[in-house]
């Protein structure tokens, strides 16, 4: 869950390097580091913190060179601390190495390596630099010494490297991470995520499984896991840099939250005889699984409701990282929907191989259109939200469920009455968000202090419920569950005492009364009640006024409320909503 970037070109590498890092910070930002060769020598500064913060202390913009690698930081082997900071280098101090992935032989090879080598960090990444120069003291050219490297590598990765022996080079390779390079006019360039690709870059491809690629003063070029050069198709790169920044916001969070009308409406821009053509596969299917992680599952929790109550095909939804434990119940004749914002999640990726190593078919949900779950996939879905930057997902998970109707409804041929009902609760969502702020505002600063938050729904809003509190305990750390209103007497209860939170997300439909007797239980016992409702009720000491929907809707105007209750509730415990603490954007180790 790491960042990498490369730069070779006529302009000085670590300006470009830095500006594509500080989008990449959404992948990790628990340490930054980056490495140029200049005057025959790498030149390396690593630290820990914020790409902003290791910039501050140890000047990286500055760095000379016109040829470098970069490198945000998500830990996984050996903590956080400047030595396991990327870039990691060989013993001689002429080769750089970033990578993102995790090695899983590298205890092996750290053995092996150790007999001769000198190995300083914890990390599964330094074998890498070491393996490479084992091969270039045998002779060999920096792309060799990188495809022979990785032909000894188990596990997931994409690195770039470096060395003084080839000073205008770049060399790298990928398994399982992504990794894209890009062609400006300036020079050659290597990313993790294409939204990184500076404003020049005008032409990206995508790196095959077992290819080297070679950035250099010419270009760049591909080679095949023999060696052999091959041929690449670029693509035009279609990127608004609007997307990608915060366009006057505090917070990523509070822009794409803003920007949910919008984004709603682009999740609109589909085929409809391709989504009758799914609605039939769906149908067909002897048994439907979705998979999906944390936001994206309880969108598909809402998936599993639509699909049951409008067209009748009950499914199930398996969270991804249990997914091997079902494989065996998944034959050729079951239907697996994967539903991802990133897709390159890496417990979705390993449940989607697994049901298509058992047959089944595979329909992917995706944001990112280029990513690897949308590429292994039998059929896609875009959800079409644009970037979505901020660790905490909003507006993907709005366009996921507005997919999840558009199927639902497919279903009973109903696809254009979805589409207008969508389009309506998009100007909906416009006038609640705008009319909300500074309400929830003043109630995240009356309620800041409470150590938990419990969110109550019954119905199809049951999965509103715990995605509130999802993304409460996300950026606020501050801890919350999210139940089904009717269990809340079967154990939690106990935890309900005078001044504790309970978001009751109860609009005015057929959950409504069995939902103020919930409510009652909890006041009784000194609950402060936020009521998230179309309809008042005494009972609420803080009433969040919803529109009124059709009664299967109300899951897209229920949640907006509870992304901004976030939002605000992080603001006043004074953290960064776009960058909680311990996590990343892409989760890409299992
Ligand atoms: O990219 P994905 O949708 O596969 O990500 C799944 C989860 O990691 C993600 O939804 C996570 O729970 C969010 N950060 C929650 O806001």
């Amino acid at each position: 869950m790491c960042g990498i970037v490369g730069y070779v070109g006529k302009e000085e590498a670590a300006p470009l390097i830095y500006g594509s890092l500080g989008k990449l910070e959404y992948r990790g930002y628990d340490s930054a580091g980056m490495a140029c060769i200049a005057n025959g020598s790498i030149v390396c500064k690593k630290d820990i913190g914020l790409l902003e913060e290791v910039d501050r202390r140890n000047h990286l913009v500055d760095m000379p060179g016109k040829t470098g690698i970069g490198h945000v930081r998500w830990a996984t082997h050996g903590s956080v601390n400047q030595t396991n900071a990327h870039p990691h280098r060989d013993c001689k101090n002429k080769i750089a190495v970033v990578h993102n992935g995790i090695i899983e032989n590298y205890k092996e090879l750290r053995a092996a390596l150790s007999l001769r080598h000198k190995l300083v960090s914890e990390t599964d990444t330094e074998v890498i630099p070491h393996l490479i120069e084992e091969e270039m003291e045998k002779g060999e050219s920096l792309e060799t010494a990188v495809l022979h490297a990785t032909q000894q590598l188990k596990g997931s990765y994409a690195f770039l490297a470096i060395s003084t022996e080839a000073p205008g080079k770049i060399a790298g390779a990928r398994k399982d991470s992504p990794l894209v390079v890009g062609l400006g006019e300036d020079g050659s360039y290597a990313t993790s995520d294409s939204y990184a690709f500076p404003a020049q870059v005008r032409q990206y491809a995508f790196i095959d499984e077992g290819e080297v690629i070679v950035l250099d003063q010419g270009g760049i070029s591909f080679l095949d896991s023999s060696g052999t050069p091959r041929q690449k198709e670029f693509l035009p790169l279609k990127i608004s840099s609007d997307a990608v920044d915060k366009a006057g916001y505090d917070h990523y969070m509070l822009k794409e939250i803003s920007e949910q009308p919008e984004t709603l409406r682009c999740s609109l821009i589909q085929d409809k005889n391709y989504f009758t053509e799914l609605a039939m596969d769906i149908l067909r299917a002897k048994q439907v699984v979705i998979t999906a992680c944390g936001t994206s599952r309880f969108a598909a929790l809402v998936g599993r409701y639509l699909f049951s109550k409008v067209s009748k095909k009950f499914c199930d939804v398996i969270m991804s990282s249990e997914f091997h434990y079902f494989a065996d119940s998944v034959d050729a004749a079951t239907l697996v929907i994967a539903v991802s914002q990133s897709g390159e999640t890496a417990d979705v990726m390993e449940g989607v191989k697994r049901a298509k190593e058992k047959g089944a078919t595979t329909l992917s949900i995706v944001n990112r259109p280029d990513s690897l779950l949308a590429r292994i996939s039998d059929k896609v879905i875009h959800i079409n939200c644009g970037p979505e930057i901020s660790v905490a997902a909003t507006k993907s998970f709005t366009n996921q469920l507005a997919v999840f109707y558009l199927l639902a409804y497919s279903m009973v041929n109903k696809y254009d009455w979805a589409v207008e009902r969508l389009r309506d609760i998009s100007y909906n969502m416009f006038y609640s968000i705008n009319g909300h702020g500074h309400q929830i505002k003043n109630i995240a600063e009356i309620l800041a202090d409470r150590k938990d938050f419990y969110y109550i729904a019954r119905g199809i809003n049951y999965a509103i419920a715990s995605e509130g509190a999802l993304k409460l305990k996300e950026v606020s750390y501050i801890h919350a569950e999210g139940m089904p209103a009717g269990e809340l007497k079967h154990g939690t209860l106990a935890l309900i005492e005078k001044g504790v939170p309970v978001v009751a997300i109860c609009p005015n439909d057929y959950t409504f009364d069995e939902m103020l007797n919930n409510i009652a239980e909890a006041k009784a016992r000194g609950g402060v009640i936020i009521g998230v409702s179309d309809r008042f009720d005494p009972i609420y000491d803080h009433w969040i006024k919803i529109n009124q929907v059709e009664e299967i809707f109300y899951p897209l105007v229920t949640v907006v409320p509870l992304q901004q209750l976030a939002y605000y509730l992080a603001r006043c415990c004074q953290h960064n909503p776009d960058k909680p603490r311990n996590l990343a954007k892409s989760v890409t180790v299992k």
